[in-house]
Protein backbone atom coordinates (compact mmCIF):
# COMPACT_ATOMS: atom_id res chain seq x y z
CA UNK A 1 0.00 0.00 0.00
CA UNK A 2 1.36 3.53 -0.85
CA UNK A 3 2.07 5.67 2.31
CA UNK A 4 2.55 8.80 0.48
CA UNK A 5 -0.32 8.35 -2.42
CA UNK A 6 1.85 11.14 -4.31
CA UNK A 7 2.34 10.77 -7.79
CA UNK A 8 5.96 11.25 -9.30
CA UNK A 9 7.14 15.03 -10.13
CA UNK A 10 5.86 15.89 -13.50
CA UNK A 11 3.29 13.00 -13.94
CA UNK A 12 1.61 13.98 -17.09
CA UNK A 13 -2.76 13.87 -16.05
CA UNK A 14 -4.68 13.59 -19.71
CA UNK A 15 -8.31 12.72 -20.54
CA UNK A 16 -8.43 10.39 -24.22
CA UNK A 17 -11.19 10.64 -26.90
CA UNK A 18 -10.83 9.20 -30.40
CA UNK A 19 -12.38 10.67 -33.91
CA UNK A 20 -14.91 8.27 -34.86
CA UNK A 21 -16.14 8.30 -30.93
CA UNK A 22 -16.93 12.25 -30.76
CA UNK A 23 -16.43 13.99 -33.53
CA UNK A 24 -20.01 13.52 -35.77
CA UNK A 25 -19.94 15.37 -38.75
CA UNK A 26 -19.18 12.73 -41.20
CA UNK A 27 -19.66 14.11 -44.51
CA UNK A 28 -18.09 17.34 -43.82
CA UNK A 29 -15.01 18.90 -45.14
CA UNK A 30 -14.69 16.36 -47.92
CA UNK A 31 -14.57 13.73 -45.01
CA UNK A 32 -15.28 10.15 -47.00
CA UNK A 33 -16.76 6.78 -45.30
CA UNK A 34 -14.42 4.78 -42.81
CA UNK A 35 -15.43 0.95 -42.15
CA UNK A 36 -16.21 2.13 -39.11
CA UNK A 37 -19.68 4.30 -40.87
CA UNK A 38 -20.47 1.14 -43.25
CA UNK A 39 -20.39 -1.18 -40.32
CA UNK A 40 -22.65 0.55 -37.89
CA UNK A 41 -24.96 1.37 -40.54
CA UNK A 42 -25.29 -2.65 -41.30
CA UNK A 43 -28.58 -4.16 -39.42
CA UNK A 44 -27.92 -5.70 -36.01
CA UNK A 45 -24.21 -4.86 -36.17
CA UNK A 46 -24.23 -1.85 -33.32
CA UNK A 47 -26.28 -1.77 -30.35
CA UNK A 48 -29.43 0.31 -30.61
CA UNK A 49 -28.62 0.85 -34.29
CA UNK A 50 -26.27 3.95 -33.25
CA UNK A 51 -23.63 5.18 -35.26
CA UNK A 52 -21.52 7.81 -35.32
CA UNK A 53 -22.98 10.44 -37.59
CA UNK A 54 -23.43 13.17 -35.18
CA UNK A 55 -21.76 11.14 -31.69
CA UNK A 56 -20.12 14.68 -29.64
CA UNK A 57 -20.17 16.94 -31.99
CA UNK A 58 -16.70 17.84 -31.47
CA UNK A 59 -15.52 18.52 -35.01
CA UNK A 60 -17.87 21.92 -34.32
CA UNK A 61 -17.72 21.89 -30.55
CA UNK A 62 -13.98 21.30 -29.95
CA UNK A 63 -13.21 25.45 -28.44
CA UNK A 64 -15.93 24.57 -25.52
CA UNK A 65 -14.52 20.92 -25.28
CA UNK A 66 -10.76 22.14 -24.83
CA UNK A 67 -12.15 24.84 -22.09
CA UNK A 68 -13.67 22.30 -20.16
CA UNK A 69 -9.53 20.33 -20.06
CA UNK A 70 -8.63 23.38 -18.91
CA UNK A 71 -11.43 23.49 -15.92
CA UNK A 72 -10.17 20.18 -15.35
CA UNK A 73 -6.33 21.23 -14.85
CA UNK A 74 -5.97 18.33 -17.88
CA UNK A 75 -1.99 19.05 -18.84
CA UNK A 76 -2.34 16.41 -22.44
CA UNK A 77 -5.40 15.74 -24.47
CA UNK A 78 -5.17 12.48 -26.45
CA UNK A 79 -7.08 12.57 -29.85
CA UNK A 80 -7.18 10.72 -32.94
CA UNK A 81 -7.05 11.66 -36.50
CA UNK A 82 -9.37 10.19 -38.58
CA UNK A 83 -7.49 9.54 -42.04
CA UNK A 84 -10.54 9.76 -43.91
CA UNK A 85 -10.76 13.32 -43.21
CA UNK A 86 -6.62 13.26 -44.52
CA UNK A 87 -6.85 11.23 -47.59
CA UNK A 88 -10.38 10.64 -48.05
CA UNK A 89 -9.83 7.13 -50.24
CA UNK A 90 -7.17 6.14 -48.17
CA UNK A 91 -4.69 6.80 -51.01
CA UNK A 92 -4.61 9.52 -53.75
CA UNK A 93 -5.55 12.71 -52.98
CA UNK A 94 -5.07 14.90 -49.93
CA UNK A 95 -7.69 16.50 -48.39
CA UNK A 96 -6.42 20.03 -46.88
CA UNK A 97 -9.88 20.77 -45.43
CA UNK A 98 -8.92 17.90 -43.32
CA UNK A 99 -5.75 19.19 -42.41
CA UNK A 100 -6.29 21.98 -41.15
CA UNK A 101 -9.31 21.11 -39.13
CA UNK A 102 -6.60 18.96 -36.96
CA UNK A 103 -3.96 21.86 -36.95
CA UNK A 104 -6.44 24.08 -35.22
CA UNK A 105 -7.32 21.53 -33.02
CA UNK A 106 -3.62 21.31 -31.89
CA UNK A 107 -3.06 25.04 -32.02
CA UNK A 108 -6.28 25.36 -29.75
CA UNK A 109 -4.26 22.48 -27.26
CA UNK A 110 -1.24 24.56 -27.41
CA UNK A 111 -2.94 27.77 -27.15
CA UNK A 112 -4.54 25.97 -23.62
CA UNK A 113 -1.32 25.19 -22.51
CA UNK A 114 -2.51 21.25 -23.23
CA UNK A 115 -0.34 18.90 -24.23
CA UNK A 116 -1.93 17.20 -28.05
CA UNK A 117 -0.70 13.44 -27.89
CA UNK A 118 -2.32 12.31 -31.52
CA UNK A 119 -3.12 8.91 -31.95
CA UNK A 120 -2.96 8.41 -35.81
CA UNK A 121 -5.32 5.34 -36.08
CA UNK A 122 -7.83 4.71 -33.84
CA UNK A 123 -9.61 2.01 -35.96
CA UNK A 124 -11.56 4.43 -38.54
CA UNK A 125 -9.76 2.70 -41.98
CA UNK A 126 -10.67 4.71 -45.00
CA UNK A 127 -13.62 2.25 -46.58
CA UNK A 128 -12.19 2.58 -49.92
CA UNK A 129 -9.13 0.83 -48.55
CA UNK A 130 -11.74 -2.05 -47.15
CA UNK A 131 -13.45 -2.38 -50.00
CA UNK A 132 -11.12 -2.61 -53.03
CA UNK A 133 -7.80 -3.33 -50.68
CA UNK A 134 -9.34 -6.06 -48.29
CA UNK A 135 -8.01 -3.54 -45.88
CA UNK A 136 -5.64 -4.40 -42.95
CA UNK A 137 -5.13 -8.31 -44.31
CA UNK A 138 -3.09 -6.63 -47.29
CA UNK A 139 0.22 -5.30 -47.44
CA UNK A 140 -1.05 -2.26 -49.66
CA UNK A 141 -3.05 -0.89 -46.67
CA UNK A 142 0.50 -0.74 -44.76
CA UNK A 143 1.94 1.52 -47.57
CA UNK A 144 -1.30 3.43 -47.66
CA UNK A 145 -1.21 3.98 -43.73
CA UNK A 146 2.54 5.07 -44.46
CA UNK A 147 1.88 7.67 -47.36
CA UNK A 148 -0.97 9.19 -45.03
CA UNK A 149 1.48 9.17 -41.84
CA UNK A 150 3.64 11.28 -44.01
CA UNK A 151 1.20 13.82 -44.74
CA UNK A 152 0.22 14.60 -41.46
CA UNK A 153 3.63 14.54 -39.82
CA UNK A 154 4.59 17.16 -42.83
CA UNK A 155 1.32 19.01 -41.54
CA UNK A 156 1.33 18.95 -37.63
CA UNK A 157 5.05 17.60 -36.79
CA UNK A 158 6.49 20.45 -35.74
CA UNK A 159 3.93 21.18 -33.37
CA UNK A 160 2.76 17.47 -31.85
CA UNK A 161 4.89 16.21 -28.88
CA UNK A 162 3.86 12.80 -28.72
CA UNK A 163 2.41 10.54 -31.44
CA UNK A 164 0.29 7.11 -30.90
CA UNK A 165 0.55 5.24 -33.94
CA UNK A 166 -1.99 2.84 -33.33
CA UNK A 167 -4.42 2.21 -30.84
CA UNK A 168 -5.46 -1.60 -29.74
CA UNK A 169 -4.12 -3.18 -32.54
CA UNK A 170 -5.78 -6.80 -31.12
CA UNK A 171 -8.98 -5.16 -31.36
CA UNK A 172 -8.63 -4.09 -34.81
CA UNK A 173 -7.69 -7.48 -35.78
CA UNK A 174 -8.66 -9.90 -33.50
CA UNK A 175 -12.40 -8.31 -33.30
CA UNK A 176 -12.33 -6.92 -36.41
CA UNK A 177 -11.52 -9.97 -38.56
CA UNK A 178 -11.80 -12.08 -35.81
CA UNK A 179 -14.80 -12.57 -34.47
CA UNK A 180 -16.87 -9.79 -36.82
CA UNK A 181 -17.92 -7.97 -33.46
CA UNK A 182 -16.28 -4.72 -34.74
CA UNK A 183 -15.63 -3.27 -38.09
CA UNK A 184 -14.81 -4.63 -40.69
CA UNK A 185 -16.97 -7.31 -39.56
CA UNK A 186 -15.31 -10.07 -40.83
CA UNK A 187 -14.57 -13.62 -39.14
CA UNK A 188 -11.96 -15.25 -40.39
CA UNK A 189 -9.01 -17.01 -38.42
CA UNK A 190 -6.05 -16.50 -40.47
CA UNK A 191 -7.58 -12.66 -41.65
CA UNK A 192 -7.35 -11.65 -38.17
CA UNK A 193 -3.67 -13.05 -38.33
CA UNK A 194 -2.69 -11.14 -41.27
CA UNK A 195 -4.55 -8.06 -40.21
CA UNK A 196 -2.26 -7.88 -36.72
CA UNK A 197 0.87 -8.49 -38.54
CA UNK A 198 0.50 -6.05 -40.87
CA UNK A 199 -1.21 -3.60 -38.30
CA UNK A 200 2.03 -4.05 -36.43
CA UNK A 201 4.44 -2.95 -39.87
CA UNK A 202 1.78 -0.24 -40.17
CA UNK A 203 3.19 1.06 -37.06
CA UNK A 204 6.80 -0.13 -37.81
CA UNK A 205 6.29 2.46 -41.30
CA UNK A 206 4.92 5.11 -38.96
CA UNK A 207 7.49 5.31 -36.28
CA UNK A 208 10.07 5.71 -39.01
CA UNK A 209 8.31 8.18 -40.86
CA UNK A 210 7.44 10.25 -37.09
CA UNK A 211 11.45 9.98 -36.18
CA UNK A 212 11.88 12.68 -38.30
CA UNK A 213 9.37 15.08 -36.48
CA UNK A 214 10.24 17.14 -33.04
CA UNK A 215 6.97 14.30 -31.23
CA UNK A 216 7.98 11.27 -28.67
CA UNK A 217 7.40 8.07 -30.84
CA UNK A 218 4.63 5.56 -29.12
CA UNK A 219 2.30 2.75 -29.95
CA UNK A 220 -1.23 2.04 -27.56
CA UNK A 221 -1.80 -1.60 -26.52
CA UNK A 222 -4.95 -2.68 -24.87
CA UNK A 223 -3.66 -5.16 -22.13
CA UNK A 224 -5.56 -7.23 -19.73
CA UNK A 225 -3.94 -9.28 -16.53
CA UNK A 226 -5.15 -13.26 -17.02
CA UNK A 227 -6.06 -15.83 -14.43
CA UNK A 228 -6.99 -19.04 -14.49
CA UNK A 229 -10.93 -19.38 -13.48
CA UNK A 230 -10.26 -23.34 -12.03
CA UNK A 231 -7.63 -25.23 -11.68
CA UNK A 232 -7.43 -27.97 -14.21
CA UNK A 233 -4.57 -28.38 -16.64
CA UNK A 234 -6.88 -26.90 -19.26
CA UNK A 235 -7.75 -24.01 -17.53
CA UNK A 236 -4.53 -23.37 -17.00
CA UNK A 237 -3.06 -23.75 -20.39
CA UNK A 238 -6.04 -21.91 -21.60
CA UNK A 239 -4.96 -18.76 -19.77
CA UNK A 240 -1.96 -18.87 -21.03
CA UNK A 241 -2.82 -19.19 -24.71
CA UNK A 242 -5.62 -16.00 -23.64
CA UNK A 243 -2.39 -14.17 -22.43
CA UNK A 244 -0.27 -14.76 -24.98
CA UNK A 245 -3.06 -13.89 -27.83
CA UNK A 246 -3.89 -10.53 -25.70
CA UNK A 247 -0.84 -9.19 -24.18
CA UNK A 248 2.66 -10.95 -25.46
CA UNK A 249 1.29 -10.98 -29.74
CA UNK A 250 1.85 -7.58 -29.78
CA UNK A 251 4.87 -7.13 -26.93
CA UNK A 252 6.72 -9.89 -27.98
CA UNK A 253 7.82 -8.47 -31.89
CA UNK A 254 7.44 -4.91 -30.58
CA UNK A 255 10.00 -5.56 -27.84
CA UNK A 256 11.66 -8.67 -28.74
CA UNK A 257 11.66 -9.20 -32.52
CA UNK A 258 9.59 -12.22 -32.53
CA UNK A 259 6.36 -14.18 -31.65
CA UNK A 260 5.42 -15.75 -28.80
CA UNK A 261 6.39 -19.90 -29.53
CA UNK A 262 3.75 -20.91 -27.75
CA UNK A 263 1.04 -19.31 -29.99
CA UNK A 264 3.21 -19.75 -33.38
CA UNK A 265 2.84 -23.57 -32.63
CA UNK A 266 -0.65 -23.39 -31.66
CA UNK A 267 -1.87 -21.43 -34.95
CA UNK A 268 0.04 -23.34 -37.01
CA UNK A 269 -1.20 -23.72 -40.73
CA UNK A 270 -3.39 -20.52 -39.64
CA UNK A 271 -0.14 -18.56 -39.21
CA UNK A 272 1.98 -20.00 -41.94
CA UNK A 273 3.60 -17.45 -44.75
CA UNK A 274 2.08 -14.25 -43.47
CA UNK A 275 5.63 -12.85 -42.24
CA UNK A 276 7.93 -11.84 -44.94
CA UNK A 277 11.87 -11.59 -44.41
CA UNK A 278 12.50 -7.74 -42.83
CA UNK A 279 9.22 -7.45 -41.35
CA UNK A 280 10.24 -7.99 -38.02
CA UNK A 281 12.92 -5.73 -38.37
CA UNK A 282 10.53 -3.11 -39.58
CA UNK A 283 8.23 -3.58 -36.58
CA UNK A 284 10.81 -3.47 -33.72
CA UNK A 285 11.78 0.11 -34.40
CA UNK A 286 13.23 2.51 -31.21
CA UNK A 287 9.83 3.49 -29.00
CA UNK A 288 9.78 6.73 -26.85
CA UNK A 289 7.10 5.34 -24.48
CA UNK A 290 4.89 2.41 -24.51
CA UNK A 291 1.12 3.40 -24.12
CA UNK A 292 -1.21 0.74 -22.05
CA UNK A 293 -4.51 0.32 -21.89
CA UNK A 294 -6.03 -1.17 -18.75
CA UNK A 295 -9.39 -2.00 -18.21
CA UNK A 296 -10.12 -5.38 -16.51
CA UNK A 297 -8.53 -8.57 -15.74
CA UNK A 298 -10.04 -11.69 -17.46
CA UNK A 299 -10.76 -15.05 -15.71
CA UNK A 300 -10.11 -17.80 -18.37
CA UNK A 301 -12.01 -21.71 -18.52
CA UNK A 302 -10.64 -24.14 -21.35
CA UNK A 303 -12.64 -25.17 -23.82
CA UNK A 304 -14.34 -23.15 -26.89
CA UNK A 305 -17.70 -21.77 -25.26
CA UNK A 306 -20.60 -23.34 -27.84
CA UNK A 307 -22.35 -19.71 -28.61
CA UNK A 308 -19.80 -19.32 -32.05
CA UNK A 309 -19.12 -15.95 -31.35
CA UNK A 310 -15.38 -16.83 -30.23
CA UNK A 311 -12.53 -15.15 -31.62
CA UNK A 312 -11.00 -16.66 -34.31
CA UNK A 313 -8.41 -18.25 -34.35
CA UNK A 314 -9.56 -20.36 -31.23
CA UNK A 315 -7.62 -20.60 -28.02
CA UNK A 316 -9.54 -23.38 -27.28
CA UNK A 317 -10.76 -21.23 -24.22
CA UNK A 318 -13.57 -18.80 -22.92
CA UNK A 319 -14.23 -16.35 -20.15
CA UNK A 320 -15.78 -16.53 -17.35
CA UNK A 321 -16.90 -14.00 -14.97
CA UNK A 322 -16.78 -15.07 -10.76
CA UNK A 323 -19.53 -14.41 -8.55
CA UNK A 324 -19.04 -11.80 -6.41
CA UNK A 325 -16.79 -9.40 -7.86
CA UNK A 326 -18.37 -5.86 -8.63
CA UNK A 327 -18.90 -5.26 -12.67
CA UNK A 328 -19.11 -1.84 -14.71
CA UNK A 329 -22.01 -1.39 -17.27
CA UNK A 330 -19.89 -3.08 -19.68
CA UNK A 331 -19.86 -6.30 -17.27
CA UNK A 332 -15.90 -6.22 -16.81
CA UNK A 333 -15.05 -6.75 -13.15
CA UNK A 334 -13.66 -4.67 -11.06
CA UNK A 335 -10.29 -5.55 -9.68
CA UNK A 336 -7.66 -2.90 -9.18
CA UNK A 337 -4.64 -5.27 -8.54
CA UNK A 338 -5.02 -6.68 -11.60
CA UNK A 339 -3.72 -3.16 -13.14
CA UNK A 340 -0.80 -3.28 -10.86
CA UNK A 341 -0.22 -7.18 -11.52
CA UNK A 342 -0.27 -6.56 -15.44
CA UNK A 343 1.86 -3.76 -15.66
CA UNK A 344 4.64 -5.18 -12.93
CA UNK A 345 4.64 -8.69 -15.07
CA UNK A 346 5.04 -6.52 -18.29
CA UNK A 347 8.05 -4.83 -16.61
CA UNK A 348 9.53 -8.43 -15.40
CA UNK A 349 9.52 -9.79 -18.84
CA UNK A 350 10.43 -6.83 -21.11
CA UNK A 351 14.07 -5.50 -19.76
CA UNK A 352 13.47 -2.79 -22.61
CA UNK A 353 10.54 -1.61 -21.81
CA UNK A 354 10.42 1.91 -22.42
CA UNK A 355 8.89 4.66 -20.50
CA UNK A 356 4.74 3.85 -19.86
CA UNK A 357 1.77 6.05 -20.51
CA UNK A 358 -1.83 4.63 -19.25
CA UNK A 359 -3.13 6.29 -22.74
CA UNK A 360 -6.86 4.63 -21.03
CA UNK A 361 -8.11 3.34 -17.84
CA UNK A 362 -11.89 4.00 -17.26
CA UNK A 363 -15.75 2.34 -16.60
CA UNK A 364 -18.99 2.87 -17.87
CA UNK A 365 -21.66 3.20 -15.39
CA UNK A 366 -25.36 4.06 -15.76
CA UNK A 367 -25.45 7.61 -14.41
CA UNK A 368 -28.15 9.06 -13.25
CA UNK A 369 -28.89 12.92 -13.28
CA UNK A 370 -30.40 14.30 -10.39
CA UNK A 371 -33.43 16.74 -10.24
CA UNK A 372 -30.97 19.87 -10.16
CA UNK A 373 -28.69 18.18 -13.53
CA UNK A 374 -26.05 17.15 -11.23
CA UNK A 375 -24.47 13.70 -11.91
CA UNK A 376 -23.37 11.86 -9.04
CA UNK A 377 -21.38 8.82 -9.86
CA UNK A 378 -19.76 7.16 -6.79
CA UNK A 379 -18.73 3.96 -8.68
CA UNK A 380 -16.46 5.56 -11.39
CA UNK A 381 -15.13 7.76 -8.79
CA UNK A 382 -14.38 4.36 -6.57
CA UNK A 383 -13.56 2.76 -9.39
CA UNK A 384 -10.74 5.86 -10.74
CA UNK A 385 -9.39 5.92 -6.98
CA UNK A 386 -8.69 1.97 -6.76
CA UNK A 387 -7.22 1.94 -10.39
CA UNK A 388 -4.85 4.75 -9.24
CA UNK A 389 -3.76 3.16 -6.33
CA UNK A 390 -2.88 0.41 -8.18
CA UNK A 391 -0.93 2.49 -10.01
CA UNK A 392 0.80 3.74 -7.40
CA UNK A 393 1.55 0.62 -6.04
CA UNK A 394 3.28 -0.73 -9.50
CA UNK A 395 4.94 3.15 -10.20
CA UNK A 396 6.21 2.01 -6.26
CA UNK A 397 7.62 -1.00 -7.28
CA UNK A 398 9.65 0.05 -10.10
CA UNK A 399 7.48 0.46 -13.38
CA UNK A 400 8.47 3.28 -15.09
CA UNK A 401 4.95 4.97 -15.93
CA UNK A 402 5.07 8.44 -16.68
CA UNK A 403 1.12 9.57 -17.29
CA UNK A 404 -2.15 8.61 -16.85
CA UNK A 405 -5.52 9.41 -19.63
CA UNK A 406 -8.59 8.38 -18.11
CA UNK A 407 -10.91 7.40 -21.25
CA UNK A 408 -12.52 9.06 -21.76
CA UNK A 409 -13.19 12.97 -21.57
CA UNK A 410 -16.86 12.51 -22.67
CA UNK A 411 -19.72 10.23 -23.24
CA UNK A 412 -19.34 9.23 -26.60
CA UNK A 413 -20.21 6.39 -29.22
CA UNK A 414 -18.48 2.86 -27.65
CA UNK A 415 -18.64 1.14 -30.72
CA UNK A 416 -20.50 -1.88 -30.80
CA UNK A 417 -22.27 -0.99 -28.15
CA UNK A 418 -23.45 2.74 -29.02
CA UNK A 419 -24.51 5.46 -26.98
CA UNK A 420 -25.71 3.07 -24.16
CA UNK A 421 -22.85 3.04 -22.54
CA UNK A 422 -21.37 5.96 -21.14
CA UNK A 423 -17.41 6.24 -19.91
CA UNK A 424 -17.22 9.84 -19.31
CA UNK A 425 -16.12 12.30 -16.85
CA UNK A 426 -18.72 14.05 -18.49
CA UNK A 427 -22.18 13.98 -19.39
CA UNK A 428 -23.48 14.61 -22.67
CA UNK A 429 -26.49 14.97 -23.51
CA UNK A 430 -26.97 13.77 -26.73
CA UNK A 431 -30.53 15.40 -27.61
CA UNK A 432 -29.09 19.10 -26.83
CA UNK A 433 -25.08 18.55 -27.09
CA UNK A 434 -25.04 19.72 -22.94
CA UNK A 435 -21.70 18.57 -21.15
CA UNK A 436 -22.15 18.55 -17.58
CA UNK A 437 -19.01 17.32 -15.66
CA UNK A 438 -19.61 14.49 -13.22
CA UNK A 439 -18.73 14.15 -9.59
CA UNK A 440 -15.81 11.86 -11.02
CA UNK A 441 -14.53 15.19 -12.87
CA UNK A 442 -14.55 17.18 -9.36
CA UNK A 443 -12.54 14.46 -7.91
CA UNK A 444 -10.25 13.52 -10.86
CA UNK A 445 -9.74 17.91 -10.76
CA UNK A 446 -8.52 17.61 -7.13
CA UNK A 447 -6.60 14.28 -7.88
CA UNK A 448 -4.62 16.28 -10.58
CA UNK A 449 -4.15 19.57 -8.46
CA UNK A 450 -2.73 17.35 -5.42
CA UNK A 451 -0.96 15.17 -8.03
CA UNK A 452 -1.53 12.84 -5.25
CA UNK A 453 -4.72 10.77 -4.09
CA UNK A 454 -5.02 11.49 -0.54
C1 LIG B 1 -10.92 0.76 -25.77
C2 LIG B 1 -10.94 1.71 -26.95
C3 LIG B 1 -11.65 3.01 -26.68
C4 LIG B 1 -12.87 2.82 -25.81
C5 LIG B 1 -12.58 1.99 -24.61
C6 LIG B 1 -13.73 1.78 -23.67
O1 LIG B 1 -10.77 -0.53 -26.23
O2 LIG B 1 -9.63 2.02 -27.34
O3 LIG B 1 -11.92 3.60 -27.91
O4 LIG B 1 -13.92 2.35 -26.55
O5 LIG B 1 -12.08 0.75 -25.00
Amino acid sequence: MSRSKRFPEGFVWGTATASYQVEGAVAEDGRRPSIWDTFSATPGAVAGGDTGEVACDQYHRWPQDFDLLVDLGIASYRFSIAWPRIVPDGEGAVNQAGLDHYSRLVDGLLERGIAPCVTLYHWDLPQTLQHDKDGWTSRATVNAFGRYVETVATALGDRVPTWVTLNEPWVSSFLGYGAGIHAPGIRDGRSALQAAHHLLMAHGRAAQVLASTRGKVGITLNTTDVVSAGDTEADRVAAERVYANANSWFLDPLLRGTYPPLLTDWYGEDFAGIIRDGDLELIRQPLDFLGINYYSRTHVAGGDQDSGRGILPSLDSHTVVPPKLPLTAMGWPVEADGFRSLLTRVHDDYPDLPPVYITENGAAYDDVVSNDGTVDDPDRVAFIEGYLEALLEAIEAGVPVQGYYYWSLLDNFEWAEGYAKRFGLVRVDYATQQRTPKASAHRYAAIIAANALA
